[in-house]
């Protein structure tokens, strides 16, 4: 596969101060509108923009070779690219943002101590209290994980992203309704659903464990009340626990954790889901705003202005 990581997005919002001290308060490092867990303190940039949406999306790919091989696709199905200080840059001719693909070596955030959990017949937790309660601050994010979009064509967007780009379906639902699609071993780094206008559903920061996703979104929303979107639950598509939350620019952002890993590309199953569920349990159904975000006029009306 050519593909082997998500680098990074730049997302666009009126006011990229806003999120500075959100990022901050979560545990990224970084600044001046540029934040992510240490090893990668640029994976979330912050641009001004009229309405918010995603900019941009970083891929890496393991060579040049693939970059060839990505631009001839592209030109096969007519869209235009440019390749310059060994970046490969396209614009999703339907979503309106930017890819850009370059040769990285392959790597990931280092893996964190596990916290040890006690199970029946398997007990390594003797004698200690929970690392959640012990442990003196909680854990900083493990890196973003994945994008969620809305687009108000499929086949178009299937084209560009698995067709020419080279994202792997891991699963998809109805029969082409949406894709999760992978550009690393992660079960989805970009999932695209229906929409009436291309935009940001949410965007998914990974934490370390399912104590880590409940502790820090509960704690996000007792100092940020009405932020609540759904979660916690757990997704049977992905198998990530999940709690949605939204961020102080409106965008919703998913904290999650234990995703499924697809390491034999040709072992994985690929499953149409008919129809997915959206929770294990908790809320088993998605809520209505999910999909219809309370700023989705704002959206259309900016996404028509931009681009209309
Ligand atoms: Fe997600």
């Amino acid at each position: 596969m050519a593909l082997h990581r998500l680098l990074g997005i730049d997302l666009g919002v009126p006011n990229p101060q806003t999120l500075d001290d959100f990022y901050q308060h979560i545990g990224f490092v970084g600044g001046d509108h540029s934040w992510g867990p240490k090893e990668a303190p640029d994976q979330i940039r912050v641009k001004e923009a009229p309405y918010r949406q995603l900019l941009e999306m970083r891929v890496a790919c393991h060579s040049e070779k693939d970059l060839s091989e990505i631009a001839g696709r592209l030109d096969g199905i007519g869209i235009k690219h440019e390749t310059s200080d060994g970046k490969l840059v396209a614009r999703d001719p339907v979503n309106m943002f930017t890819v850009t693909i370059q040769p990285k070596e392959v790597a990931d955030v280092p893996e964190p101590e596990p916290r040890p959990v006690n199970r029946p017949g398997n007990r390594p937790r003797k004698g200690a209290r929970p690392g959640i309660m012990t442990e003196p601050t909680l854990r900083p994010p493990r890196r973003l994980g994945h994008v969620v979009i809305g687009t108000p064509n499929i086949v178009a967007t299937h084209d560009f992203f698995v067709n020419a780009l080279g994202f792997r379906v891991s699963d998809k639902v109805a029969g082409g309704l949406a894709y999760f699609t992978r550009c690393s071993q992660d079960h989805h780094n970009l999932l695209f659903a229906p929409a009436p206008v291309p935009y940001l559903n949410h965007y998914a920061i990974e934490r370390d464990d399912i104590d880590a996703v409940m502790a820090s979104a509960t704690l996000y929303l007792k100092e940020n009340h009405g932020t609540q979107i759904a979660g916690p639950g757990r997704h049977p598509i992905g198998g990530n626990m999940f709690w949605y939350l939204r961020d102080p620019a409106g965008n919703y952002f998913e904290q999650f954790a234990d995703m499924d890993c697809i390491e034999d590309d040709d072992a994985w199953e690929v499953v149409d889901w008919n129809p997915p569920g959206w929770s294990l349990w908790g809320d088993v159904d998605q809520p209505e705003v999910f999909f219809k975000p309370t700023d989705m006029a704002d959206l259309i009306h900016g996404y028509n202005k931009a681009h209309g």
